[in-house]
């Protein structure tokens, strides 16, 4: 068997997904390849999976700007993609192209993987900054783990209560302003950022300052380029435990390769790793 793999997006050439996923090929003792499909705006995406399809790929990722629209043209959407909205994994099953979304789940698989016990004992309470696809795909995994309150907070209120619209659940969600959100920083267990605010070439910027924290929050910011965010300087120059956003990037591409090969790889050094490449960058 000789996995073809790939990813479609617009831009795609910065992509770490080669990187990982021949990683994750080595060390499955898989062969196969993982190849970057630019997809440009024009072309029609019912005749790009057409080709992958004659190729013979066995799956791909997708990234911006095609996690939503790809919906249309796949033959099955599963369950927590369809909720979130969005797809970033791609599995050609049975004659069939079948959507996934591993974002949330991998941001969840990274956080327990650093705290293993952040969702046993106490339920706890946590802020989640930006409501955007990224945003989506982490509430509607939190949705599913023992939480007491996920709280909104995001510049335009209304995009966040689209999103608390999907909760059937009996964790509480209030839909925050960003200065609420700064006001009530200390009472969370964990915050986490979702918006591109602090990203590169942005460096400077960041999505709000902590006015005090505690040693037992965790702060989270899922930008990992740079690796660390100022957001997350200033978490930590205020005593939390931060947490980087690479690992999500790792564990989210974990889940998508057991979609495609039913191999849950192991990912030891390869955090290690990444954050040198990234920093080589
Ligand atoms: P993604 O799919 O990567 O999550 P997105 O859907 O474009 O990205 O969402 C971007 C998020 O970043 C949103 O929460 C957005 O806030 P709005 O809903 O108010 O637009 C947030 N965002 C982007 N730039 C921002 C800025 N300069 N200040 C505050 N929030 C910002």
């Amino acid at each position: 068997m000789y996995y073809r793999l790939g990813l479609i997006g617009h831009p795609v050439k910065q992509s770490l997904s080669p990187w990982i996923h021949s990683e994750f090929l080595k060390r499955s003792h898989l062969k196969g390849q993982y190849d970057l499909i630019d997809v440009h705006p024009e072309e029609a995406l019912e005749n790009v999976l057409h080709h992958l399809q004659h190729e013979g790929y066995h799956g791909f990722n997708v990234t911006v700007p095609y996690k939503e629209k790809i919906m249309n043209y796949l033959d099955i959407v599963d369950e927590h993609a369809h909720r979130v909205g969005a797809v970033n994994t791609v599995a050609r099953r049975g004659g069939k192209w079948i959507g996934y979304n591993t974002d949330g789940i991998g941001y969840v698989r990274a956080l327990e993987e650093k705290y293993p016990k952040f969702f046993l004992g106490a339920e706890k309470n946590v802020l989640l900054i930006g409501a955007g696809g990224a945003a989506r795909g982490i509430y509607a995994s939190l949705l599913t783990k023992p939480l007491q309150r996920i709280d909104l907070a995001n510049r335009t209120l209304q995009h966040a209560e689209n999103i608390k619209i999907m909760n059937e659940t009996s964790i509480q969600t209030d839909i925050l302003s960003l200065e609420r959100a700064r006001e009530l920083c200390s009472t969370y267990d964990l915050i986490i950022q979702t918006t591109v605010v602090g990203m590169n070439p942005h460096e400077n910027e960041m999505i709000m300052s902590f006015p005090v924290l505690r040693k037992e929050q965790i702060v989270s910011d899922i930008v990992y380029q740079p690796i660390m965010t100022k957001f997350l300087r200033d978490a930590k120059s205020k005593g939390a435990q931060i947490h980087l956003g690479h690992s999500m990037l790792l564990h989210q591409a974990q889940v998508a390769f057991e979609i495609w090969t039913d191999q849950l790889v192991e990912l030891e050094k390869m955090d290690h790793q990444l954050e040198d490449i990234l920093k080589g960058r």
